[in-house]
């Protein structure tokens, strides 16, 4: 993985407005794999996605009002990762030990934010670039290094914090980038734009994101390609 990114940031991981109350999505950071859910009070977590029982992927598990329940044998896991409950032993109280690792968290301009480090601040600021609506998530199949040296690249961007980039696009519009390094071979982004919060704003980001994405994937691939062949 590239140097450019550091283990002890902070990572876009998805939009807000992607994880409903009651939601359950993986996510995957630096090759970690993690479960990201949301209770019915509104509050993220974003958790190892392995129940502490019998390894069962916690990404298929469902929310019960304020608590993420395995699908395997319905053992239930308190927002603070403590399990609560065990239906196969209804009498029992699960011991403080029977409890889910969870990773730091936050949210805030309309992205949910993760490390697998220990950062010393706080999730970047962006509320600098206005009226952030949260547009779409997409995957790239190239490594996030090429991806950032991409983005970097366009004749109008500028760093915004480490792994985010504001770029001007060709209507005149600010796009924000956030880059989530999932491993050495994907990346995925976070597209958020500066534009009012308008269907068609949005749609115009998420065009620029699909075609940035061919770009990335059929130019900047090959010519890594024939760089490593050569
Ligand atoms: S594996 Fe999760 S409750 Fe058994």
């Amino acid at each position: 993985m590239s140097d450019l990114f550091s283990k002890n940031c902070w990572y876009a991981i998805g939009g807000s407005t992607a994880l409903e109350a009651g939601g359950v999505s993986p996510a995957r950071l630096f090759g970690e794999e993690r479960v990201v859910w949301r209770g019915e009070d509104g509050a993220s977590h974003v958790w190892q996605n392995q129940c502490i029982h019998r390894g069962m992927r916690l990404q298929y598990g469902f929310v019960d009002q304020n608590r993420l329940s395995c699908r395997y044998h319905g053992w239930r896991f308190g927002g603070d990762g403590k399990c609560a409950n065990i239906p196969a032993h209804p009498d029992m109280t699960p011991p403080d030990d029977f409890c889910v690792p969870a990773y730091p968290s936050a949210e805030n301009n309309g992205l949910i934010w993760t490390t697998t480090g220990k950062p010393d601040d706080s999730p970047p600021d962006l509320s600098g670039c206005v009226n952030l609506t949260f547009c779409r998530s997409i995957v790239i199949d190239t490594n996030p290094t090429e991806v950032d040296k991409a983005v970097s690249a366009l004749a109008s961007s500028s760093r915004v914090a480490p792994g985010v980039t504001a770029v001007e696009t060709s209507a005149d519009e600010t796009i924000i980038i956030a880059i989530q390094p999932v491993d050495g071979e994907k990346t995925q982004l976070h597209v958020l734009t500066a534009a009012a919060d308008t269907t068609a704003a949005r749609r115009r980001a998420s065009t620029w994101a699909r075609q940035f994405r061919w770009q990335v994937e059929n130019v900047v691939g090959a010519e890594t390609a024939s760089q490593n062949a050569a």
